[in-house]
């Protein structure tokens, strides 16, 4: 297995940010980078009681041998990338930005605030994304090569991605966003401003499809949407409590709305991102008996019962399963 891209299956949150942490710390990658739209995208991991939020890096930070990479198809606010780096002490030599990074200016959040559009019909996290990539479109953007501030940090992401493979030492691929928040495969307008399937992710970072070994989709054992947007089965939000699902945005801090597992909409993303593996995640909020357990003998019943009908109906060998917020809360079936 050397690369592997791990893509969100719903409308983003599944918590690939901690399936990424995982792998990361578990598979020693040479490399992990960032595809994806940009800071909209909020990713967490908790690793030794500490909890990392991360809007620019790769969740692969928690291993500190691995080189951390933003590809050129993704945007870069040079403020929240270096105050991430500040807050969890991130060393420059650490970090790489391709040269071909749009980047975020005040012009774009303003011009996403001052949107009625944006902020009451989309939902949208008002983090620059979509402006920056209508300039991009119109090819006005600036990139990240005309920084001065990002010098040190510039760097040619797929070659880097390319001397890793052709020497077969892993790199993790991180995607953000979910399936059903794509520009083209999602719920048009209530989608994001980039199709952020598994392929767009890959050709985010200069990855062409050959190159892939595993595509990993996460789905969350139930699926929560934050924003506007059709939601099938939506729970009204006093059930959503009475469930114990309640979850804030990590970029905007909203209340995620929730519905229960959708399986057609995962039938779907199956297909949309070639899964070759699948991770479940909040398998402990769904039946709360499995609160950080980490071997699959010792998972109830009906979590069992779970996890064979999501790999029966879906046709692909669930691998990853989490059971806690701790990195290390998992259930590894790979081998
Ligand atoms: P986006 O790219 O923004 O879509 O984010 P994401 O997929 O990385 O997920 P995010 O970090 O926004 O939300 C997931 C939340 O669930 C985080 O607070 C995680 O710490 C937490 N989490 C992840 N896996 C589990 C799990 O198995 N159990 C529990 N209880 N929490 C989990
Ligand atoms: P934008 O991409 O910030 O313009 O937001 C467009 C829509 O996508 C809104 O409904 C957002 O809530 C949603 N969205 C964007 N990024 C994420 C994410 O990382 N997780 C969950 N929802 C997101
Ligand atoms: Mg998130």
């Amino acid at each position: 297995m050397v690369v592997v891209v791990v893509v969100g299956g719903f409308f983003g949150d599944e918590g690939k940010g901690s399936v990424v942490g995982y792998l990361a710390l578990r598979d020693r990658p040479e490399i992990c980078v960032r595809g994806g739209v940009g800071p909209n995208a909020g990713h967490t991991v908790v690793y030794r009681g500490k909890e990392y939020r991360l809007r620019q890096i790769p969740s692969g930070l928690v291993y500190k041998g691995c080189r951390l990479l933003i590809g050129p198809g993704v945007l870069v606010n040079p403020h929240v990338l270096f105050d991430e780096m500040k807050r969890y002490d991130v060393r420059k030599s650490r970090v790489g930005v391709d040269r071909h990074a749009g980047i975020i200016e005040s012009i774009h959040i303003e011009r996403e605030k001052k949107s009625k559009h944006l902020s009451e019909t989309i939902g949208s996290t008002l983090s620059g994304c979509g402006e920056a990539n209508s300039d991009r479109a119109r090819r006005t953007l600036r990139l990240a090569r005309d920084l001065e501030e990002l010098r040190e940090l510039i760097t040619d992401v797929p070659q880097e991605i390319w001397a890793a493979v052709d020497s077969g030492r892993r790199v993790i691929v991180e995607g953000t966003q979910g399936t059903f928040l794509s520009l083209y495969h999602g719920t048009y307008p209530y989608v994001t401003s980039k199709d952020v399937c598994a392929s767009a992710i890959c050709s985010d970072v200069g990855i062409g499809p050959k190159d892939v070994d595993e595509v990993i989709v996460v789905f969350k054992a139930y699926v929560t949407r934050v924003g506007a947007g059709p939601l099938e089965g939506e729970l009204p939000p006093e059930e959503v409590k009475k469930r114990g699902w309640v979850e804030y945005g990590t970029v905007t801090g909203r209340l995620r709305r929730a519905a229960p597992f959708n399986m057609s909409l995962a039938k779907r993303a199956i297909r949309l991102n070639s899964a070759t593996q699948i991770a479940l995640t909040k398998i402990d909020v769904l039946f709360p008996e499995n609160s950080g357990v980490r071997e699959w003998g010792r998972l109830s019943r009906r979590a069992k019962e779970f996890v064979l009908e999501v790999e029966r109906e879906l046709g692909v060998p669930v691998t990853i399963i989490r059971t806690g917020r701790e990195v290390f809360d998992v259930i590894d079936r790979r081998r």
